[in-house]
C-alpha cells in the first residue's frame, strides 16, 4: 500500500511526543498499518519557538489550511475551537481522515464534526479526549452498547487530582501545586480550565453522550471547581474518613413527572476512603462505570502527560490508518478505481 500522509496540527506537550513516535517508531508502526506513516507537516502557530531536535524544522509551518489538504490522515493536537474546528472540517471534506485529543472542541462542535465525518465517509477518532492513556472511549462506545449503562463516576481531570493529592499528602498550597502540574505538561495551555472544572466537564459531556446514547453538551453539565476548596476542608475529610476528589458524574434520572433523562455534575466530592477512587494519586485518572449486565467496571491509568496521552493518539492513528489501508473507510473517489469490473464492463459504467 502506499505511505498514508500524516499531518500533525500542534507541536506541544502531546504533538511533540506523536511526531517522536512517527520518527522514531516508523518500521513498527509501518508493519502494524500495512503502509508507511509518512508525516507531511507539523502546523504551528510560530516558527521561532525552540523544539525538540526530534521535530524536523523542515516539516514545521504556520500555513495549517493548505497542510490539511495534502494529508491522509490529519491529527489535530492544537487545543481550542478555533482554528481547530475550521482546520478539521476542511481535512474531511478534503477526504482526510482525523484523530483528536480536543475534548473542549468535541464537547462544544461534536454534532457538527460528526456529521461532516459520515458525510465524507471518514473516521473521526478521539480516545485521547477522555483520561488520556486511558481506553475509555472505544469501551463505552463499543463494548458496552449492547448493555445499559446506569452511571458513570470519574476523576477526569489529572491537573485537579494532582493538585488535590499534594494538598492532602503534603500540605501544599494550590497555586504552587497548580504550577507544578504545568511544569509536568498535566495542564491546558490556560490551566483555569482544569481548576474551575471545564475541562472535566467537557469530558463528562462526552462519556455521558456516549454511555447514555444522547447528546450531552457542555453545558448541560452542572459544574463546579476546586478553586473555592481550603486546606481545612481536605484535612476535615480525611478526619472525616473521606479523600475529596474532583468527581464527574453522568445518571440516568427520572424527573418529577416520570420522564427519563440523565443528570451530568462535575464538583469536589467526598469520597469514602474505602471506595476504588479514593486510591487514585498523583495525576492519575480513573472512570467507574455501573452497567446493567456487566456489574461494575473500573478503567485506571495515566490521564495527563505528553507520552501517556501520544499512547492513545497513537492508537487512534493506527485505527484509522488501517481502515484506509483495508478500505473500511476512505474518500469515496480513491476506492473507485480499485473496484472489480464485471465481465462485459456494466459495473464499471454505474460510476
Ligand atoms: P500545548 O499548548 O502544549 O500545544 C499546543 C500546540 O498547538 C503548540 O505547538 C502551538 O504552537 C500549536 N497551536 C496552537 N494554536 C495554534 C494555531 N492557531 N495555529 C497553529 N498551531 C497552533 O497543548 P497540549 O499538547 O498540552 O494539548 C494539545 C491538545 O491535547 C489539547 O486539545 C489538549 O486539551 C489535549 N490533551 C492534552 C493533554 C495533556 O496532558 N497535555 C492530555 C489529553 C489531551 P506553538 O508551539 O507555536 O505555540
Ligand atoms: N489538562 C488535562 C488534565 C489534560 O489535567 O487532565 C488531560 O486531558
Amino acid at each position: 500500500h502506499p505511505p498514508l500522509r500524516v499531518a500533525v496540527l500542534g507541536c506541544g506537550v502531546v504533538g511533540t511526543e506523536v511526531v517522536r513516535r512517527l520518527v522514531t517508531e516508523g518500521d513498527e508502526l509501518a508493519a502494524r498499518v500495512g503502509a508507511r506513516l509518512e508525516l507531511v507537516g507539523v502546523a504551528v502557530r510560530s516558527l521561532d519557538t525552540e523544539r525538540d531536535p526530534v521535530v524536523d524544522r523542515a516539516l514545521l509551518t504556520t500555513d495549517a489550511e493548505s497542510l490539511v489538504e495534502k494529508a491522509d490522515v490529519v491529527v489535530e493536537l492544537m487545543g481550542g475551537i478555533e482554528p481547530a474546528r475550521t482546520l478539521l472540517l476542511r481535512a474531511v471534506a478534503h477526504g482526510a481522515s482525523a484523530v483528536t485529543a480536543n475534548k473542549a472542541l468535541l464537547a462544544q462542535e461534536g454534532p457538527a464534526l460528526y456529521d461532516a465525518v459520515d458525510a465524507a465517509g471518514v473516521d473521526l477518532y478521539f480516545e485521547a479526549a477522555v483520561a488520556g492513556a486511558i481506553p475509555i472511549v472505544r469501551p463505552v462506545r463499543e463494548s458496552l452498547a449492547g448493555d445499559t449503562v446506569q452511571r458513570v463516576l470519574g476523576i477526569v481531570n489529572g491537573t485537579t487530582n494532582y493538585v488535590l493529592d499534594q494538598m492532602t499528602t503534603t500540605g501544599q498550597g494550590l497555586a504552587e501545586a497548580v504550577a507544578d502540574a504545568q511544569d509536568l505538561g498535566y495542564a491546558e495551555a490556560d490551566p483555569t480550565a482544569d481548576v474551575e472544572g471545564y475541562d472535566a466537564a467537557a469530558k463528562a459531556a462526552i462519556l455521558a453522550s456516549l454511555a447514555f446514547h444522547t447528546r450531552v453538551a457542555l453545558d448541560d453539565v452542572d459544574r463546579t471547581g476546586i478553586t473555592g476548596l481550603t486546606a481545612d476542608d481536605v484535612t476535615w475529610a480525611g478526619r472525616t474518613g473521606h479523600v475529596l476528589k474532583l468527581l464527574a458524574v453522568a445518571e440516568r434520572a427520572t424527573d418529577a413527572a416520570g420522564r427519563e433523562g440523565v443528570l451530568v455534575r462535575v464538583q469536589p466530592t467526598l469520597v469514602p476512603s474505602g471506595h476504588p477512587l479514593a486510591g487514585v494519586r498523583q495525576a492519575f485518572n480513573a472512570v467507574f462505570v455501573e452497567a446493567e449486565a456487566a456489574g461494575e467496571l473500573m478503567f485506571y491509568g495515566r490521564g495527563a502527560g505528553g507520552s501517556p496521552t501520544a499512547s492513545a493518539v497513537l492508537g487512534d492513528l493506527v485505527s484509522v490508518a488501517r481502515h484506509r489501508v483495508l478500505g473500511g473507510k476512505g474518500p469515496v473517489e480513491s476506492s473507485h478505481a480499485d473496484l472489480p469490473v464485471l465481465d462485459g464492463g456494466e459495473a464499471r459504467s454505474r460510476y
